[in-house]
């Protein structure tokens, strides 16, 4: 027997979790303030690219179990369960923005069942249960908090398959509840309070972030000392303590989680009285990055940069995606552009004339595919992973550049293939 549920948001997370649960069996719906999103979404089009969502969209409009309305409070009228997924973008100082949340959970509060369970999904500091408990101004509503690990473009995967539910409640009739949603699923639950649920989501982001930045550093070792980054991942990953996982090199990692969330945990924990020293490196190396990435390509072109046109594979912020939020290429991009250079990129996900309208993308020219983004390019640097790059014909890629030169920041593309055509090579940790 499946529940009521209303999922409040849907962006990249709210869709997800509402498309997944009708997929387990629940009736959901699904609330969002845009209009054009609300009727695009009940016509089934789905405005993200995520793997598998569009055929979930589609079953459960099919099935019954899936609608959309413009709005929270008509979403939540029959609503057992009631999932938060909106923004909890960065505020001025670092700290989150808890602005959204609380106006939808004032708007919501008055037109809740009692008993309704209301569900925290987006990442918000340490406390804030207590938080969206006084905006709805319920007594008879328990909160709880219950954080999202799915990363975008196998969001669908990670719901379906996650590695743990975390359920972080004071009320554990709530939490058990909650629980129920996620019968079936093969996955280990812990149910903790509401502090630790909330500092799990904070503390593996962070983890996760700490890995990247540790082997980007480790890649700038290796350039130091002439080793290969890729063979030192390799043989770090064989010792199980380790693993491989979340230590590829890079341009910097970046999305609308990482950023945000390391630097609203430097805030909670500065608040709170600890100077997390450890973690603020994590972010300085990470800003590095995208200098380091701009220098290469500098040194490359013989040291400057003003005139000269580069070539940029890949504008989101990884592979599988169209999410432009935070996108390390595009911090490289604006340095490179600071420095003089024009830009002409192509990615797989982004269109060169919706593209156009997009103000992160200003100062840009979009190229419609990857041989057009290197025509008369003295250098090209790859900074988003997308398979597509691998099969691109590099004599023709050569044929349209002044200077067949490449900066593969993904450690992506066949150096021995470039080399043997006469490119100039050096990626991430290696040359
Ligand atoms: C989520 C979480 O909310 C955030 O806390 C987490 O850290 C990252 O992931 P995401 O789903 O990626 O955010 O956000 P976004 O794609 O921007 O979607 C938010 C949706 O909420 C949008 O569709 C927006 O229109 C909607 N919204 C926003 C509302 O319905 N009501 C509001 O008041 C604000
Ligand atoms: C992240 C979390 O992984 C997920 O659990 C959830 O909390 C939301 O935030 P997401 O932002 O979608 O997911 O992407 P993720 O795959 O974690 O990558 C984040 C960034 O790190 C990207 O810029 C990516 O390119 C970079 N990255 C990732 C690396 O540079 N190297 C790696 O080995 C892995």
């Amino acid at each position: 027997m499946g529940s009521n549920v209303a999922v409040i948001g849907t962006g990249y997370v709210g869709l997800t979790t509402g498309a997944c649960l009708a997929h387990l069996g629940h009736r959901v719906v699904c609330a969002d303030v845009v209009v054009d999103k609300v009727e695009a979404l009940s016509r089934g089009e789905v405005p993200i690219l995520e793997a598998g969502l569009d055929e979930l969209v589609h079953e459960g409009i099919h099935s019954g179990l899936l609608s959309f309305v413009l709005g929270a409070a008509p979403a939540v009228a029959d609503a057992e369960f009631v999932y938060l997924c909106v923004p909890t973008p960065q505020g001025e100082d670092g700290s989150a923005d808890l602005s959204y949340i609380q106006a939808a959970a004032s708007e919501i509060g008055p037109h809740l069942q009692p008993d309704t369970v209301v569900i925290n999904k987006s990442t918000v500091p340490v406390g804030s249960t207590r938080v969206v408990e006084q905006a709805l101004g319920r007594s008879d509503v328990a909160v709880v908090s219950n954080p999202e690990f799915l990363r975008e473009g196998s969001a669908v995967h990670d719901f379906l398959h996650p590695d743990r539910v975390v359920i972080g409640a004071d009320d554990q009739s709530a939490a058990i509840r909650v629980a129920g949603l996620y019968l079936g699923l093969p996955a280990p639950l812990q149910v903790t309070d509401p502090a630790s649920a909330e500092t799990i989501k904070y503390a593996s982001n962070a983890f996760l972030a700490t890995k990247i930045s540790f082997v980007n550093a480790i890649a700038a070792v290796c350039e130091a000392v002439g080793a290969d980054v890729n063979d030192v991942v390799l043989g770090m990953g064989y010792d199980k303590r380790i693993g491989d996982a979340f230590l590829r090199p890079g341009p910097g990692w970046g999305g609308s989680c990482f950023p945000k969330d390391s630097r609203a945990l430097v805030r909670i924990a500065e608040d709170a009285g600890y100077d997390f020293d450890l973690l603020k490196g994590v972010i300085t190396v990470n800003d590095d990055q995208f200098e380091r990435v701009a220098d290469k390509v500098q040194r490359m072109v013989g040291g400057d940069l003003s005139g000269t046109t580069v070539a940029v594979w890949g504008l989101t912020f990884k592979a599988r995606t169209d999410d432009l939020r935070d996108s390390p290429s595009l911090q490289v991009i604006r340095r490179l552009l600071a420095r003089g250079a024009t830009v002409q990129a192509f990615d797989p996900a982004v269109d060169p004339v919706e593209g156009s309208h997009d103000s992160r993308l200003a100062g840009i020219e979009l190229a419609a595919d990857a041989y057009g983004a290197a025509q008369g390019a003295a250098a090209l640097v790859v900074l988003t992973e997308w398979d597509d790059f691998r099969w691109v014909d590099l004599d023709k890629v050569a044929e349209a550049m002044t200077h067949p030169r490449v900066v593969d920041a993904r450690n992506l593309l066949d150096r021995a293939a470039l080399h043997r055509r006469g490119f100039e090579y050096e990626g991430i940790g290696r040359s």
